[in-house]
């Protein structure tokens, strides 16, 4: 049994105004931790040009209301909510500077995943349901998030390497 395509498209315009959502708390979430939680120049940049991209990603989600015809909304993601309070509440008991940007190393990653299994949904949701050009830029927001965490990864790897060291 084929499922109603009226159906499915509710269900990616859920997805849809979810990762909407996403995408504005994460704008904020980076601003917070580039310039409140981390001094390392590597990790600033990283987590500033990612914030640049994720407006792009924003943008991009508006386009793709725009294609449906539908006024951009957000649903609440109580997913990205709960990553969000977890960190608020290690930033409130840690006071180490070291510790926290490796915390913050990581909390992007988590979200980086995140954000591509979400798009991993919704690219080919999109394309199922005829909206190529939807398709095109979901993916490449997924591409970007991709390349975001491939980065996120190598700073962590250093990081780690660098205590390492100072350990010796
Ligand atoms: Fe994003
Ligand atoms: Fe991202």
């Amino acid at each position: 049994m084929s499922a109603d395509s009226d159906a499915l498209e509710q269900l990616f315009e859920e997805g849809l105004q979810k990762v909407y959502y996403t995408e504005q708390q994460l704008v904020d979430a980076l601003q917070q931790m580039e310039e409140e939680e981390v001094s390392d120049e590597r990790v600033k940049q990283a987590f500033s040009e990612h914030r640049e991209e994720t407006r792009g990603h924003v943008d991009r989600l508006e386009e793709v209301f725009e294609s449906m015809d539908a006024s951009p909304e957000t649903k609440q993601d109580r997913v990205v909510d709960a990553m969000i309070q977890e960190h608020q509440e290690f930033v409130e008991q840690n006071s180490d500077e070291r510790v926290l940007e490796r915390f913050d190393i990581a909390a992007g990653q988590k979200t980086e995943h995140y954000e591509i299994a979400t798009y991993g949904n919704l690219t080919p949701l999109a394309a199922d349901l005829g909206m190529d050009d939807a398709a095109d830029r979901l993916e490449r927001n997924m591409r970007e998030e991709q390349e975001a965490l491939d980065r996120l990864s190598r700073i962590s790897e250093q990081f780690d390497r660098e205590q390492e060291q100072q350990q010796d």
